[in-house]
Parts: structure tokens; sequence; C-alpha cells
């Protein structure tokens, strides 16, 4: 099985990342954590959970396009693609996409692009015993930093990023995104992206805090991980998970609201950060789209939409853009 996988570590090593990130991000005025450290080992598991919730349509709704869709995808693909995927996860809903792709060519390279490595290297182990003819070729990486060390690949190349991650950056993190994916893309490459349509509050915001409060432990656990990784004394009961939909905007905002007044210590940074009763830590977006208002997005980065897909309801759309 070796032979048929690769890893390669594309990020520099995360603590002193995280650190000054971390830093930076308590001493602004408007206080925010970093959304990519959600994703250590407890964090993927938790999300693994989130995507099985009730509440949460993003995953069930974006799999039954993929479920519906699949042959056609590949197909638009063309032949003898390579298959590649920003922040893969469980690389369960891809799983459709390789089978897909593996009803029309005999071998499948399969470059998985995650920030949770022992995730990655687990995912993968399952890809490879399910799948005789896959090769992995994984990148333990950031998203931004694995832009320039995609693969080449003589045929077309399918790069995914789906369960609407692109929502999770800021509008000028997720041009920038594409604008440079775009300029790694050659005429035949195309970029498959996953987007939650915007729609009413009433369906949005129990997404983001479910009754059996397992996103609330998934925001919580940013203060978790800062505790083990950075010898930091944040004490959870004293913040509150919040995930407030802004309607005009088109965004969930998660949040972390401080119950009491309280001074928090992080040792690896040598700081002490004292925090108000009710302040709010910002920890992630999460934009809702229009396909026009995507389409623009695309535009301004040189991508044209080529097909789109969506479920019944609308809810979710899976969009091939192309150079
Ligand atoms: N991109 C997905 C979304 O915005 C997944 C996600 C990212 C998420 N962060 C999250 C889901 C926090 C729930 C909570 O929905």
């Amino acid at each position: 099985m070796d032979d048929r996988f690769r890893f390669v570590e594309v990020s520099a090593s995360a603590p002193q990342k995280m650190c000054e990130a971390v830093r930076e991000g308590l001493k602004r005025d408007e206080r925010t954590l970093p959304t990519r450290f959600l994703y250590d080992r407890t964090g993927s598991e938790l999300f693994e959970q989130i995507t099985e919730l009730p509440e949460y349509y993003l995953t069930r709704t974006e799999q039954s396009i993929l479920e519906d869709r699949s042959d056609e995808i590949a197909g638009a693909a063309g032949e003898n693609a390579m298959l590649i995927e920003f922040g893969s996860g469980s690389s369960m809903k891809t799983r459709l996409l390789i089978s897909a792709l593996l009803r029309r060519q005999s071998v499948l390279h399969y470059v998985p692009i995650d920030i949770s490595h022992d995730f990655l290297c687990h995912s993968s182990d399952g890809l490879l015993s399910d799948f005789p003819q896959l090769i992995i070729h994984a990148l333990g990486s950031e998203y931004f930093d694995a832009i320039e060390h995609l693969p080449v690949h003589e045929g077309p190349r399918l790069v995914l990023f789906l369960g609407s991650n692109i929502g999770n950056f800021t509008h000028e993190q997720s041009l920038e995104f594409l604008t440079r994916l775009r300029r790694q893309m050659r005429t035949h490459d195309r970029l498959l992206i996953g987007i939650d349509l915007a729609k009413s509050r009433s369906i949005v915001e129990p997404a983001y805090d479910d009754s059996q409060r397992v996103t609330a432990a998934f925001n919580l656990n940013l203060l978790a991980r800062i505790n083990r990784e950075l010898d930091a004394d944040f004490d959870l009961n004293n913040f509150e998970h919040r995930a407030p939909y802004d309607e005009d905007q088109t965004r969930i905002e998660m949040q972390l609201i401080s119950r009491v007044e309280q001074v928090v210590t992080i040792d690896a940074i040598g700081e002490s950060f004292a925090i108000l009763e009710g302040e709010k830590i910002h920890t992630e977006w999460s934009h809702k789209y229009t396909l026009d208002g995507f389409a623009r997005l695309a535009q301004q980065a040189d991508l044209k939409v080529s097909r789109y897909w969506t479920d019944c309801n609308e809810w979710f759309a899976t969009v091939m853009l192309a150079p």
C-alpha cells in the first residue's frame, strides 16, 4: 500500500505560527481568533459530528447533489483527470467523485490537502484500501500555502473546494484565493466549488447553533486547544458560543462571548489579556451566496462559471469554474 501513498508537509510547523496569530488576534479592538486553528484532531472529529446533525443541512444537501451528478461532473472534468481537494477532511463526499472518475479511467491521482495531518493520513488509509486504482499524494498544509505546490499533471486537473469552505474566508481572502488558484490553472483545469445559498434565518441559524450543542463544543475547542498548545488558562465555562445570522451581509458570525470580566494568561505568549463581561471574540464567518453574486466573485478572479448544479430546494450549489 505504501507505494501508493506519499505525504508532503508544506506549511511551516504550527506552534510558532499559532502563537503569533493568537497574540495578534487578541490584541485587536475587535478580538478575533484564527479560524484555521479550529481544526486540530478534536476539532476535526467534532466537525464530522456536526455534518451529521439534523440542523446542519449543508453536508447532506451537497452530498445529494454529488450523488445525483457525479457522473456528469466527472464527464465535465475531461479524460485522465487528476483530482485535487482543498480541505479534504474525511473525504466522504469525495468518494462519490472518486468512484465516478474511476468509472471513466483506470488510475486516479488524488491530492488531498488538509491542515489536520493525522486526519489526512487516517482518511487516506481508508481510501487506499477501498480504491485499489487510487494513488494519493497528500499535502499537509494550510489552504494558501498549498496553492503554489499543486502537482503538475498531463491531463486536466479537477480542483475541489467543497462544503462551502470558501464561505469561511473574508471577501478579500476568497478573492485572493481564487486569483492565485487561477494563476496555476491551465485552460483544461476546472475548479469545483460548493457554496451554501442565501436562505431564511430560521434555516441557517440552527445549523450553527444546534440543540445538542456540538457546534458550541466545536467553537469552544479553540480555547481548549490554545490552553493545551500555548499553555493558556481559558476557563471554557466563562465563554458562550453564539452564531447570529447577518441577513444584510448574508453571513453567520461564529463568536465566543465572555460571560464575566476575566483575565486570561497565555504562557507561550508571555502575556495576559483582560476581557470584559459581554465582550466578543470573533472566530469564524460562514458566508452564504446567491448564484449571481458568486459568479461575479469568480469573474473578478478571471474565472467563469461553466456549469452548476443545485438541489431541489436550491439550498446549496456545486459550481464548476473554468479559466
Ligand atoms: N464551511 C462550512 C460552513 O461554513 C463548515 C464550517 C466551518 C463550520 N466552520 C464551521 C460549520 C463552524 C459549523 C461551525 O458551514
